[in-house]
């Protein structure tokens, strides 16, 4: 909204690119910084939100229709803003967010195969001109994340979708990171950790003080 005052910052990428370990790094880095923020997920981040995200990841559940799976995305995500994104924001906190809105493009854009057009559509209607201010993009091949994900045990209901999806959402996340260079900082999620927080470090000096 244009008074917010807080900086909204999204955290994207496929899956096990290591998201979580380096979000939790950022967010170590940004609370020695002083500056008050609040750490959420996409789809969840409330009550109802994390309900309706166990929906959405469910293997137990009949298949879900691809327009089904993208309304229950926003639905999480309208009750996300109203409840934690925008109060928080307007109150001057940075939002950390683990996914956000480019998810949508890329997994049930991308992924599914929606139109564009409809997603564009509900995130006029959900988030009015809210976009994110600054976007972190892990960025690894699909191979290589799918088969990280795996290792680490029980895999979701979109885990267990065909290589040919994540390379689908990968290219979606690129060329949305291509159109938008001004929001977008894309880190090579494909080396060791320490690698990885070393690109982190030098993209943080821009912007925290
Ligand atoms: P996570 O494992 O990063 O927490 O995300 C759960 C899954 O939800 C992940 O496979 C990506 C998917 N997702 C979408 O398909 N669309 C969305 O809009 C969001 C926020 C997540």
């Amino acid at each position: 909204m244009s008074d917010q005052k807080g900086l909204f910052i999204t955290f994207e990428g496929v899956e096990g690119a290591g998201k979580t370990t380096n979000i939790d790094y950022i967010a170590d880095k940004i609370k020695k910084s002083g500056q008050s923020f609040v750490l959420t997920r996409e789809p969840g981040g409330t009550t109802l939100g994390e309900e309706i995200r166990a929906l959405l990841i469910s293997k137990e559940l009949p298949e879900m229709h691809s327009d089904t799976e993208l309304l229950l995305m926003f639905a999480a995500r309208a009750e996300h803003l109203q409840k934690v994104i925008l109060p928080a924001l307007n109150e001057g906190k940075w939002v950390l967010c683990d996914r956000f809105t480019d998810a949508s493009y890329a997994y049930q854009g991308a992924g599914r195969g929606i139109d564009t057009k409809k997603i564009a559509l509900l995130e006029n209607l959900v988030q009015g001109v809210l976009r994110p201010d600054i976007t972190f993009l892990f960025d690894l091949d699909a191979d290589i994340g799918l088969a990280r994900a795996q290792s680490r045990g029980e895999t979701d209901r979109f885990e267990q979708q065909h290589i040919d999806f994540f390379n689908r959402v990968r290219e979606k996340y690129l060329s949305m990171a291509n159109v938008e260079p001004e929001r977008y900082f894309i880190i090579n999620a494909q080396y060791d950790l320490s690698v990885v927080q070393q690109q982190i470090d030098e993209l943080l000096i821009e912007f925290i003080k």
